[in-house]
């Protein structure tokens, strides 16, 4: 409404204006009308269009109350589209509750009454801006009816993108996430529920600013849609930073042969997406009783999905990150550490099994890259990443 209103205002100062410079002419009131009335439907018509415009194109952040009372005229009289096609704006203004309810919805039948291209969400979970963001660009160009794009980040960084980029207007509406705290947890909800608002995402992989890909979008698209499980780091770690953690109040929700660790960055299929975003169960109990040192992002989904799915799990990550260096944090690779031998240990440096065979192909993903990577990155793509 306040966007309305301030062009309605402006309509009347272009009014008041040409009124005041007719003034003059008093001796030809015809003028003077001809003039009043161009202007009055100059000013109706420039309403007209920005209203139209903002219909069309919607409006991001400080506006988007704008948006909603609009959207009853959007409505097509083919209902089915309502729940088919995904929403035109990502900027809603629905508290977590409300949203995560409202993503909670599951069909029951078994078949889609429609054409349904299951496509992969590639969830952004950030502090600031993306600063490699052009390899993804890269990777995703072309692709358009495969994937989708989420970023939850703590600073408004979507307005920097232009129409062209697969990150424009992606962002959705994002609160502080601490790591190692609920917080962390609740945004990665909030990441899921956006993009289960939208019926036609399948997979929901997790990735942060400093992630990369490490092959195509085909063989990443092939690895992850013919995969039999999905994506989840779970193990059972005897050690401190294991059981270490357990909270014997958790019982008799979680027991202490049920508790899990595993990476923060998972790939999960869309029932156990919504498994995760409809769960009221064990979230209190982590919420109140894992608490640093007991960093609730490395236990809560993998202990609760072990429970719940546990033949669902691949029990490893799609991420490599490495932990040699030691110390509380993975290494960061920038520019000097990008090299042809760097990706063949990253690419060939494990075994692991795949829909119950063995691959040394265990990896999509791999993080730390500081910003500093990103030009030899999009030089070695093309032949060591093949994109
Ligand atoms: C969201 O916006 C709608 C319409 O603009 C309003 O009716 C509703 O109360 C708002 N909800 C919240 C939770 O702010
Ligand atoms: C994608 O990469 C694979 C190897 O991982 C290669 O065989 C394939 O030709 C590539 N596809 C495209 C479209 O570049
Ligand atoms: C993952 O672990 C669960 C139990 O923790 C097990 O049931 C499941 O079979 C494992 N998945 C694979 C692929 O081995
Ligand atoms: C992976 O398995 C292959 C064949 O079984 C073996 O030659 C290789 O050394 C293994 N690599 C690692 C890192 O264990
Ligand atoms: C996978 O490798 C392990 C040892 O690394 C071996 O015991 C197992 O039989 C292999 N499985 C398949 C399906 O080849």
């Amino acid at each position: 409404m306040l966007s309305r209103a301030l062009q309605l205002e402006e309509g009347k100062d272009i009014l008041v204006t040409g009124g005041a410079r007719t003034g003059l002419s008093k001796a030809f009131p015809f003028k003077l009308l001809l003039l009043l009335g161009f202007f009055l439907a100059f000013s109706v018509a420039f309403i007209i269009i920005s209203v139209s415009t903002i219909k069309y194109y919607g409006i991001n952040t400080v506006v988007t109350s704008v948006t909603s009372t609009f959207v009853p005229c959007r409505e097509k009289p083919n209902v089915l589209n309502k729940w088919i096609k995904p929403p035109l704006v990502l900027m809603h203004n629905m508290t977590d509750e409300e949203l995560l309810w409202r993503a909670s919805f599951v069909p029951q039948r078994k078949d889609y009454p429609f054409n349904r291209v299951p496509k992969i969400a590639f969830m952004f979970l950030t502090m600031g801006p993306l600063p490699l963001a052009p390899l993804w660009e890269r990777l995703l160009k072309g692709h358009e009816m495969h994937y989708s794009v989420y970023i939850h980040s703590q600073v408004s960084s979507s307005a920097e993108f232009p129409p062209s980029s697969v990150f424009y207007r992606r962002q959705i509406p994002s609160q502080v996430a601490e790591w190692g705290r609920m917080t962390m947890c609740d945004a990665e909800r909030r990441l899921l529920a956006n993009a289960l608002l939208d019926i036609s995402n399948e997979w929901f992989v997790l990735l942060s600013e400093s992630c990369i890909p490490l092959f195509n979008f085909t063989t990443i698209h092939g690895y992850i849609t013919k995969s039999k499980h999905s994506f989840m780091g779970s193990f059972d770690d005897p050690s401190p930073y294991g059981r270490g953690r357990y909270n014997g109040n958790m019982s008799p929700e979680v027991s202490i042969n049920e508790w899990r660790k595993g990476s923060q960055w998972f790939e999960v299929n869309r029932e156990l997406a919504v498994s995760i975003i409809k769960d009221t169960l064990y979230y209190p109990k982590f919420k109140e009783f894992c608490t640093p040192a007991c960093y609730v992002d490395e236990h809560y989904f993998p202990t609760m999905l072990t429970i719940e799915k546990p033949a669902a799990l691949a029990n490893r990550s799609l991420t490599w990150v490495d932990w040699s260096r030691g110390g509380p944090h993975p290494a960061t690779f920038g520019q000097s550490d990008v090299s042809e031998e760097f990706f063949a240990r990253i690419l060939n440096g494990d075994n692991c099994t795949y829909n119950g065979g063995n691959t040394s192909m265990c990896y999509l993903f791999a993080r730390k890259f500081s910003p500093s990577a990103l030009e030899p990155l999009i030089y070695i793509a093309p032949k060591i990443l093949s994109f």
